[in-house]
């Protein structure tokens, strides 16, 4: 009995991961089926801020503009607010998300797009309607009951939802898209390191127009603290869903302690008492659960199956990197499935998948938990505890504003406290500098540059391979692009500088002998002019050096001069990184 459905890659899952990753096939023109349990993309906000390397994701796929335009604008992301409720007192603030003075211009230095809040139930229908606009094949209230895998491929027993009805599909490769319970993970053996259950959280969904209190400090995220309430985050994070009537309250409990009470009665009476006006109204439009994790998979690749996003990596959402992370694993993927289908690739181009992102997971779990608990102290400097009453609050709050040597060092603990948040808020580094070491980047035996500042907070943008192309606006026809619109775009591209035509000419013969998309381009004068002459800061190389550039955006190999043989040495470096020597 042979199988129901062949195809290349099958994608379990169409969460943020999935349907990346099935948009980034459909565009290579890869034959992939897409399957997931649900009827429809999430039904509720989830996860909402989208990083500047994410937006460049949706920039290379054609989607930067439709996803701006439902989402909340950076300049509206800001102000983070710590209060005791929205109508008490605010208690501390920070500018967060590159929207200070003090980061704005690193953040605009450092991307061609720039961060935005949108909530996962709104950014999912724009990933689904590229996917499809591209062709993809996505099979929705289809779950993967089983999978197994042999040396040639995989094959899933999947189960129409709708109907009860198996079928058997084998593919080439399985990509575990399917989030943190995931079952390509149990069933195809992947082993975690971490701890699961530390805490549960609360999504409350809300309607509640705060205009009154948020419009002068625009932002994302208002912490609400309370006497005896200094658990993980407080007593209650508001995260703006829509300015500044819509809302999720979130909040973490200790499941060892009991389970909240969530009827309807009593998380309004929760989202009173964060918001602290009685006549604001609250229309509560769903609640839900969710358990706050700090795991990753200690491979992300088992023989024919790679796993992304939350499957691979879990943990809270300090930092925002939940979404994030998860497409831009699809992003690091996809092309190289598509090259190895495609022949323009040997297989081992895929380990690199695990070499790179593995490291990436592991950081972005500890950083997510790190995170999480360095908010303790700002409940601590606010004088809160467990168990503490109302008029003990209230004192410790005085104390905080009294005179006296006392109270400045109370101060200066907040101040403290206040700046840590910075690692969660403005970590453009942890946010933007992912640096890639495997073989499928050659390194030029020229060591990494030593950061200046601090690396998870600042942007250290070097052309060394394995790290993001830098990005610098160019000017063509009148017209701003950047560095990385030459790139990407499911080819590799060849950047260089006046003096370096050979480095063109060898990469438009390469591209048909070895049949890779490749692309190239002169920066300098002409057609794609560094007018600012930012490029020629950034690029650690000279005139004539050259820079191979991933599908991805990821430096593969660089010359820094001209040599002797381009086409050779460019033909060697590809050969390298796509495994074909
Ligand atoms: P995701 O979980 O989004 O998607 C998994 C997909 O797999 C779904 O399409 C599902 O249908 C499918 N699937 C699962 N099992 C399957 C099977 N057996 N067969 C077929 N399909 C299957 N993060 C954050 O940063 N900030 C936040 O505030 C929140 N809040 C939040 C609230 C709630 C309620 C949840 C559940 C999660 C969050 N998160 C979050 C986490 C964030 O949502 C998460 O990091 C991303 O959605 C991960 O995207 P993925 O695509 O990897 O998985």
């Amino acid at each position: 009995n042979g199988p129901d459905l062949t195809t290349d890659v099958l994608v379990v899952g169409a969460g943020p991961a999935g349907l990346a990753m099935a948009a980034l096939l459909a565009r290579h023109g890869v034959d992939a089926i897409t399957v997931t349990k649900y009827p429809g993309t999430a039904h509720s906000p989830r996860a909402h801020i989208t990083n500047s390397r994410t937006v460049e994701v949706f920039r290379d796929l054609g989607i930067e503009d439709q996803v701006r335009e439902v989402a909340t604008v950076n300049e509206l992301m800001g102000h983070n607010v710590w209060m005791t409720s929205f109508a008490g007192e605010e208690l501390a603030r920070l500018l967060t998300w590159g929207s200070g003075p003090e980061r704005r211009s690193e953040y605009e230095l450092a991307s061609p797009s720039s961060m935005c809040n949108i909530p996962q139930h709104i950014l999912e229908p724009e990933l689904l309607r590229a996917a499809t606009r591209l062709g993809a094949d996505i099979r929705f209230s289809t779950e993967l009951e089983h999978i197994a895998q042999d040396a040639d491929g995989v094959t899933a027993r999947v189960r129409q939802r709708d109907t009860g009805v198996n079928q058997t599909i084998r593919a080439t490769y399985v990509v575990g898209a399917d989030g943190g319970r995931s079952t390509v993970a149990q069933n195809l053996g992947f082993d975690f390191t971490g701890e699961s259950g530390l805490g549960a959280a609360v999504n409350v969904w809300l309607e509640a127009d705060l205009t009154a209190y948020t419009e002068h400090r625009p932002g994302t995220l208002y912490f609400a603290s309370q006497p005896g309430n200094d658990y993980w985050v407080g007593s209650g994070t508001w995260i703006c869903v829509k300015p500044w009537t819509e809302w999720v309250l979130l909040f973490m409990y200790d499941p060892s302690q009991g389970e909240p009470d969530l009827s309807e009665a009593a998380v309004i009476e929760r989202a009173r008492t964060t918001i602290g006006d009685p006549d604001v109204d609250v229309t509560i439009k769903s609640v839900s659960t969710w358990s706050i994790n700090h795991v990753v998979a200690d491979r992300f690749r088992e023989g024919r199956a790679f796993l992304v996003g939350d499957a691979a990596h879990r943990h809270p959402p300090a930092n925002g990197l939940g979404t994030n992370t998860s497409i831009q694993d699809s992003f690091n993927l996809a092309w190289k499935l598509a090259y190895v289908l495609q022949g323009a690739a040997g297989p081992e181009l895929l380990d690199s998948y695990d070499a790179e992102r593995q490291p990436v997971g592991k950081q972005v779990v500890d950083r997510a938990m790190q995170s999480v608990k360095d908010m303790l102290p700002i409940s601590q400097a606010f004088g809160f505890g467990p168990g503490q009453s109302d008029e003990e609050g209230a004192a410790a709050l005085d104390g905080l504003h009294a005179p006296g040597a006392e109270g400045e060092q109370r101060r200066r603990d907040l101040a403290a406290a206040v700046q840590l948040q910075n690692y969660q808020f403005n970590a453009l580094g942890v946010e933007i500098d992912q640096r890639y070491t495997s073989g499928a980047v050659l390194d030029d035996g020229t060591p990494w540059p030593t950061p200046d500042r601090d690396p998870e907070l600042h942007h250290h943008p070097t052309t060394h391979p394995g790290a993001r192309l830098p990005h610098a606006w160019l000017e063509r026809d009148r017209e701003a692009v950047s560095t990385l619109d030459l790139t990407g775009n499911g080819g590799f591209a060849v950047l260089t500088g006046p003096g370096g035509q050979p480095w063109v000419d060898a990469a438009e013969k390469l591209a048909e002998t070895l049949d890779v998309p490749l692309s190239a381009h002169v920066i300098g004068h002409g057609q794609h002019a560094d007018v600012l002459g930012r490029w020629a800061l950034l690029r650690e190389i000279e005139d004539s050096g050259v820079l191979l550039v991933r599908p991805d955006h990821h430096v593969a190999w660089r010359a820094a001069s001209l040599t002797d043989n381009p086409t050779g040495d460019l033909e060697a470096a590809l050969r390298h990184v796509l495994d074909r020597q």
